[in-house]
């Protein structure tokens, strides 16, 4: 029905907006006394084989929510009972910013893919607590978090340690974004001294705790060997949870959409079908030279069961959508678990 009748509908509209409708859809028909029981119904599998514990968590199925799609943590409740094992909220920086000038959501129709340029659009930590304070906890939440785009280098660390020490309470797992193509500055978080730096300072501060969250980084799918090994290395050194494989892309090889269309919409990073296998060789590199050493959320360009079980072979024990979703409906989710299922 999704694929049928409702994505020609909403692809007719403009991305950022029927994103903000789908929402407001969504919020308002949870709020109908036996919804959000028929949404359980028709998305969620329950069995006890689809569960995995990963980093003291243990996961009802292996299919999340990736960032950016519930940005400001307000929807998490309501996705819960669209059959996901968990859902990561953010990118949530310290203060909330616009992000950049709209138009800035565009999608490649023919490549099934997207592009994007939201620039860490979101309302704030402080906003994001409000919201994470009604948390129902039907479901795990990452935390991911991330840098104010004014916020000058020297001062990165501090604006990750504000997400972590406010989220901290309020979320069960974090990720350390340094890979969003769409933030300035963006060499120091490629720098693999710095990573280490950040890394330890987030540690401390989770030492310091009751209770210690498993804190994991999110790479670019765009990362060549030499810097993959450094990821291994600093996995090894830091002792950081795991990783997560990848964000959007700045390649822009190989894509059905003509010269044109690309350079009307500008700069931003390629998400969905495009970067599926950049991301699976991103996660079968880590696995393969790590001995598999670390834990690996496998997500970019999940779109279909198969795609899914191909990230797991190549060494996730996670993943995500975000695309997939937005292309294939919430059905994905329940074909996904499915389809584990069936291969266990
Ligand atoms: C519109 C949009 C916004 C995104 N925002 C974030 C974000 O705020 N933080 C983040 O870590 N990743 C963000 N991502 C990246 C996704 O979480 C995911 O890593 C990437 O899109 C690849 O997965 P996919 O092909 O399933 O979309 C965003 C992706 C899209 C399409």
């Amino acid at each position: 029905m999704y694929k049928l009748l409702i994505r020609p509908i909403f692809f007719l509209f403009d991305p950022e907006k029927i994103h903000h409708f789908t929402f407001s859809l969504v919020k308002f028909l949870s709020k109908i006394p036996g919804v959000p029981s028929i949404f359980r119904g028709m998305y969620q599998i329950k069995d006890k084989k689809l569960e995995r514990n990963l980093f003291g968590l243990t996961f009802k199925n292996p299919v999340g929510l990736a960032a950016g799609f519930d940005k400001n943590a307000v929807l998490y409740n309501e996705l819960a009972n669209f059959g996901f094992g968990f859902v990561e909220i953010g990118t949530v920086t310290p203060k909330g910013q616009v992000g950049n000038p709209k138009k800035r959501l565009f999608r490649l129709k023919d490549d099934k893919g997207i592009i994007n340029r939201m620039g860490f659009n979101n309302e704030g930590l402080e906003e994001a607590i409000e919201q994470l304070k009604k948390n129902k906890g039907k479901i795990i939440i990452g935390g991911n978090i991330g840098k104010n785009t004014n916020t000058a280098p020297e001062n990165y660390t501090e604006d990750y340690v504000a997400c972590f020490k406010g989220l901290h309470p309020y979320v069960d797992y974090f990720v350390l974004n340094v890979s969003c193509p769409n933030v300035s500055s963006h060499a120091k978080l490629e720098d693999a001294d710095y990573l280490k730096e950040l890394i330890t300072e987030v540690q401390k501060l989770n030492n310091a705790e009751a209770q210690q969250k498993p804190i994991l980084l999110k790479i670019a799918p765009d990362l060549n060997n030499q810097q993959l090994d450094e990821i291994i290395e600093l996995v090894a050194n830091t002792k950081i949870d795991g990783v997560i494989a990848s964000n959007t892309s700045v390649n822009r090889d190989n894509l059905k959409a003509s010269k044109e269309r690309l350079q009307e919409i500008g700069n931003g990073g390629v998400s969905g079908q495009p970067v599926k296998d950049r991301s699976t060789r991103v996660i079968k590199y880590l696995a393969d030279n790590s001995n598999k050493a670390f834990p690996i959320i496998g997500v970019g360009g999940i779109h279909s069961e198969k795609d899914a079980l191909e990230k797991l072979k190549a060494g996730a024990d996670l993943v995500q959508i975000y695309t997939g979703f937005i292309y294939e409906g919430p059905s994905l989710v329940k074909r996904i678990n499915k389809a584990i299922l069936a291969e266990s």
